[in-house]
Order: structure tokens, then sequence, then C-alpha cells
């Protein structure tokens, strides 16, 4: 017996109530509504964020009457796609802002917003850094910016008070380079990056470390969580900051120790000291 065609609305990948046709546009399904192993992976990857987003996006739901979500790094525009299909499409208000510097990606992502009836999801072409919001941003996401676009996400939402943003960072070799010529007094601290393959991974946790330490001076309650499996990604850490305003002298000592220790200075604390917002600066006192 034939087997019957697959229904993506009964496939646990799909999520409810999003529109097939989107999805298709989206290449996220077949134009037979198949669901391929990449696609199923990218699709899971954007559910989950979805869902770990729910709760921020809730708050500034309620909170404001037109909240903005900033996507920083866009690419095809996958997560903007969802979120407003799930999330600011049924609450009938909030805007989408997707910022893209390659201008082909940004057109398509704008002419499918356009065709999808999607009116209140913009899309900026040209760098996070240079983009001009005219608004206040409530949410900064960036999933998988490329190396240091994911601090230009951090250093935007942070310069623009966001009350949340959630980055999942991607590739990261600037702290590598600058760890070639640090010469740590500490053999134990020396022995960590001896090694070509250690100096890398450990450039990258250290950026990660920092874009954490950095949230937290500036007021932020960071929590750092896996997004999915490890079997879906190698780039799967998700860094999650709720603003709550607090001048945490803790986190600035810690990101001055830190940076002394391994001699770096990554591009999200250069980017913030040029904004005169050096986030291992003691308050003012008097
Ligand atoms: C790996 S893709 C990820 C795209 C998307 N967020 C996703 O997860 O499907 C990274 C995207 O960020 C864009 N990008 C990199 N640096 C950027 C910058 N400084 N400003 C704006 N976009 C940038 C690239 O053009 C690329 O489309």
């Amino acid at each position: 017996m034939a087997k019957p065609p697959h229904d993506p609305r009964t496939d646990p990948d799909v999520p409810k109530g999003m529109s097939i046709d989107l999805l298709k546009d989206l290449h996220l399904l077949t134009r037979d509504g198949q669901l391929n192993a990449d696609a199923r992976r990218k699709l899971k990857q954007i559910r989950h964020l979805v869902g770990l987003l729910r709760p921020a996006l809730d708050d500034v739901l309620a909170r404001s009457a037109d909240p903005v979500i900033v996507d920083c790094g866009a690419g095809k525009s996958y997560l903007g796609a969802l979120l407003y299909e799930l999330v600011l499409g049924p609450a009938q208000k909030g805007e989408l802002v997707a910022i893209e510097a390659r201008p082909e990606l940004a057109e398509q992502a704008a002419s499918r917003a356009a065709r999808f009836g999607q009116d209140r999801f913009q899309v900026k072409t040209g760098a996070i850094a240079a983009a001009a919001l005219g608004k206040r941003p409530s949410v900064v996401t960036a999933l998988h910016a490329c190396d240091t676009a994911t601090d230009d996400a951090l250093a935007l939402a942070i310069a623009e008070k966001a009350d949340h943003v959630a980055v999942v960072p991607c590739c990261q070799a600037e702290v590598a380079r600058q760890l070639e010529r640090s010469r740590p007094a500490d053999p134990a601290i020396a022995a960590l990056f001896a090694h070509p393959l250690h100096r890398r991974e450990l450039g990258s946790h250290l950026t990660n470390v920092v874009r954490g330490l950095v949230l937290e001076a500036h007021g932020y309650k960071v929590t750092v969580t896996e997004l999915v499996g490890w079997e879906h990604s190698a780039k799967n850490e998700l860094i999650l900051g709720k603003r709550v305003n607090r001048f945490d002298a803790a986190a600035r000592g810690a990101l001055r120790a830190l940076l002394a220790t391994f001699s770096i200075e990554p591009a999200l604390v250069r980017d913030l000291r040029a904004r005169g917002l050096d986030p291992t600066a003691e308050p003012e006192r008097g």
C-alpha cells in the first residue's frame, strides 16, 4: 500500500499555527511540504529559540503598547518571520526590525514580509553598528551573527537600553589572535592556551564570558544556556540578558581581572569604551 503523503501540520517540528506557505517560502519545507534534515534542524533551533524568548516577548508585550524587536545579522530572516508569525502577529502589536548587511538577503526578507502581510516587519540593509533605529528596541536578538557582529548587537542593546537581549554567538577568532601575544606571569594560565587549538577554544570561551560580564556590568541579569542538544549545532550557547538596572561592581571587578589576566580587549569592550560606556569603569564618586 502506498505511504500516505506527509502532512506538515501533524509534524511535531512544525510549529502550530504557522503558515505552511510561509515555511515553503523560507525553504523550511519543500514545495510538496516535506521537511529535509537540514530544514528540520534549522526549524528545531528557531522554534526552540522562540520558546526561550517567550518570557521576554510576553514581558515587553505586556509592558509596551508598541514593542520593537530587533534581529541583528538576520540573514534570510527565519527568526524574524517566525517571531512575527507566532508572536507579534497574534498579539496584533509590536514591530520587528531585521538588520542585515547583505542587500540581496535584506530585499528577499522585505519582499517576503510584504507578500505574507507582515506589515510591522521592516528590514534595514547595512551594518548593525550603522543602523538608525529611531525607536528604542525592547528586545535585541542575534542568532549566529558572524564573529564580532554578535558584539555589535550587544553594544546596540546596551547603548539603547533594550529590556532584553538574546544572542547565540557564531565563530569567534579575534580573542584567539590577542592570546597569541599574551604572556601571563602565571604558568597555569599560560598552559591554558599554549597550543593553537586550545587558544581557539579558550578565545571563544573567553569572548562569551566577557559578553556575559559586560551585560551584568551594564545592569542585565544574565542566563547562559544551551540552545539545543550539541548534536544539532556546534554553535549552541545562548546568552540571555534581562535589564534590571543594577550597577554591578562585582561583574566590573571580575571583568577587569579577566581582561588583565589574559591581556585581551575584545571588540565589545573596545566598542563600549569608544561610546563612553566602559564596562570596567568604577562608579563616579562624590
Ligand atoms: C550565519 S548568518 C545567520 C543568519 C540568521 N541569523 C540565521 O540564524 O539564520 C549571519 C548573517 O549576519 C550578517 N552579518 C554579519 N555581520 C553583520 C553586520 N556587522 N551587520 C549586519 N549583518 C551582518 C551576514 O550577512 C549573514 O547574513
